[in-house]
């Protein structure tokens, strides 16, 4: 692959919270990304993330009771029913594998955001979209899907056909990340330069 190409996938990735909700999800796509999420590098490779996938309509609506949309769009309660995403991969961390007190920072190190992006562009290559979730009612979802305790709730993919257009702006004079919708109803997602996060260069060619 080009990185042009890889670039051009970074782009599309954006995380998308309204879909087309009569496109189903076929269960083989969200193993496909079980298959993605499994090949993704692990804290001293414990490898302890587990998955819940979901594309039955009944337990989409019961994962979708669970969660909080896009805290910066203060007017919008989220995607209506029509829009709502068609399947689901909760990522649960499971508290039994190897020793995680071990592992590099919080529990699970960084393992469930590496993971989370790999689903997100294997979602994008498959022309899917999605959104990473951590505003999760967890007590709610465990008892809705009898999850053990030996199982954190981390983060929830909701995956779906997209249904909004998005587009990557400049951050604004204000220095504000918050992204925000036009009168057309698109959604805009600022983002720093490449000038602004490298603080230093040492670099002789
Ligand atoms: C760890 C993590 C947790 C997130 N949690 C939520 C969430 O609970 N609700 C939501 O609507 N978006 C959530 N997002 C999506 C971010 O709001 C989104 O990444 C950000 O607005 C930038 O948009 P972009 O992904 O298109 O670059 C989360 C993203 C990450 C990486």
């Amino acid at each position: 692959m080009k990185f042009k190409d890889l670039h051009n996938l970074f782009v599309e990735c954006r995380s998308t919270r309204r879909f087309i909700n009569n496109v189903s999800i076929p269960g083989q796509d969200l193993h496909d990304l079980v298959e993605i999420a499994r090949l993704t590098a692990s804290s001293k490779n414990q490898q302890p993330l587990k998955y819940i996938l979901i594309n039955d309509r009944t337990r989409c609506a019961d994962v979708f009771g669970c969660l909080g949309w896009a805290k910066a769009l203060a007017k919008w309660p989220g995607p209506e029913e029509s829009e709502r995403p068609a399947a689901y991969i909760i990522i649960l961390g499971d508290s039994s594998v190897g020793n995680s007190l071990s592992m590099v920072g919080a529990k699970y190190s960084v393992d469930p955001g590496i993971v989370a992006q790999s689903i997100m562009l294997g979602a994008k290559a498959k022309s899917l979209g999605g959104c990473v979730l951590a505003s999760i009612d967890r007590d709610k979802l465990r008892e809705a899907f009898e999850i053990e305790n030996k199982f954190d709730i981390l983060l929830i993919a909701a995956i779906g056909k997209p249904g909004e257009k998005i587009f990557i702006e400049p951050m604004p004079a204000d220095g504000s990340p918050n992204y925000w919708r036009d009168d057309d109803d698109n959604h805009h997602v600022p983002k720093r330069s490449a000038e602004e996060l490298v603080i230093s260069e040492y670099i002789s060619e």
